[in-house]
């Protein structure tokens, strides 16, 4: 059974990465289901080194609504030719994918090596609108990971919860960076900074401060302005912070806002967080258009709502404010108590600037979870 595959020799890790090390050779039938959230960075990762670790921390607010549902069925694989795993989408075949998941079976397979031993049925779909231009790749990347660490908990009852969510999010995270924050919630940190004891690179971990009551229920409305695929993807986009004449100070910058911000997730001031929020998502976008090549993901109605929003903002006093994906499309933030205000800003001011009148109306969510 054994494929004579080499594996990474032990002496490549760090002291922290040897502890997701997980060698099993018999191979085991068994099924897991999980659903894994979207999450929309406040204070942006951008720029990497490394295997997907980011150059500054970020702090990220979990979504609840904006899930993907993946089922693993694993069953020993025949042999070191035959297929590793088949993939389906909605119930359908999908060979696009394959590449992605190749590639991130291949990179996790460094930590839990047995998984070479397993045939691997993946099943997945998504709540959100497919083509509805939101990246699905960290709720995706997110889903599969829980599922490959309830394979790794049948083999190894002792494994802890601790250990289960961090080694998930480490997981996740080689998939895509950002999908190391879709394990836990309400908001989650990932990235070395001065804030947080543990913090680290490696994994996220979900903010343990006592959370203002005002973000407990926060609104998240994403307006569809663009389904498009992106034009630039984001791997080429954190590259291309390599070398930016800005990136030493944006750096500074986030960890700066970072701070900040993990100070008014608690003090609950919310004109200090539209701030820091807005600011984070324009800087995103400045990073994107003064690299070299420079490029714009912005669309004109991306920008009629920001001025919208602020028109809305200093006519009303409400604290409603935005964040940006690497995307066109807007993501309304707000509390609760005004929902009933802002429901009528967005269907009446909003909405007609959105594909096909397009957009979904999430919140903050407590995390990744077990079907
Ligand atoms: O997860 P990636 O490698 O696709 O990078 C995502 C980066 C942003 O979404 C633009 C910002 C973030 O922190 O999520």
């Amino acid at each position: 059974m054994l494929f004579n595959k080499k594996f990474k020799s032990l002496y490549l890790y760090s002291m922290d990465e040897k502890k997701f090390i997980f060698k099993s050779s018999s191979p085991i039938n068994h099924r897991a289901t999980w659903q894994a959230p979207s999450n929309i960075a406040l204070v942006k990762y951008w720029g990497k080194h490394g295997d997907q670790l980011p150059k500054n921390p970020s702090f990220s607010l979990t979504l609840s609504k904006c899930v993907t549902t993946t089922t693993v069925e694993f069953t020993p694989r025949l042999s070191k030719n035959s297929s590793w795993f088949s993939f389906l989408f909605k119930n359908k075949e999908q060979v696009d994918f394959h590449p992605k998941i190749e590639q991130f079976l291949d990179r996790i397979s460094s930590y839990m090596p047995g998984i070479k031993f397993q045939h691997m049925a993946i099943s997945s779909c998504n709540s959100f609108p497919h083509s509805s231009g939101i990246a699905s790749s960290a709720s995706a990347m997110a889903a599969l990971a829980l599922c490959l660490m309830d394979w790794e908990k049948r083999l190894n009852s002792k494994l802890s919860d601790d250990l289960f969510k961090t080694k998930a999010s480490f997981l996740a995270r080689l998939g895509s960076g950002s999908a190391a924050r879709s394990i836990e919630g309400p908001f989650t940190v990932w990235g070395e900074n001065t804030i947080f004891e543990n913090s680290t690179d490696l994994f996220a971990l979900p903010l343990t401060s006592k959370v203002h009551t005002v973000f407990q229920s926060f609104q998240d409305t994403i307006l569809i302005i663009d389904r498009g695929t992106k034009k630039v993807s984001s791997s080429l986009g954190h590259q291309l912070m390599n070398g930016h004449p800005f990136a030493e100070n944006r750096f500074i910058q986030a960890n700066d806002n970072f701070e900040l911000l993990s100070e008014i997730i608690i003090s609950g001031d919310l004109d200090a967080f539209i701030e820091i929020v807005e600011s984070e998502a324009l800087t995103l976008h400045s990073m994107m258009m003064t690299s070299s090549p420079r490029f714009i993901l912005m669309q004109p109605n991306t920008l009629i709502v920001i001025n919208k929003i602020w028109d809305f903002r200093s006519a009303t006093q409400l604290p409603l404010c935005f964040t940006l994906d690497a995307g066109a499309n807007v993501h309304l933030l707000y509390p609760e108590a005004h929902i009933p205000t802002i429901k009528i800003f967005i269907q009446e001011e909003l909405s007609q600037y959105c594909e096909a009148g397009q957009f979904i109306e999430d919140q903050v969510g407590q995390g990744a979870k077990k079907l």
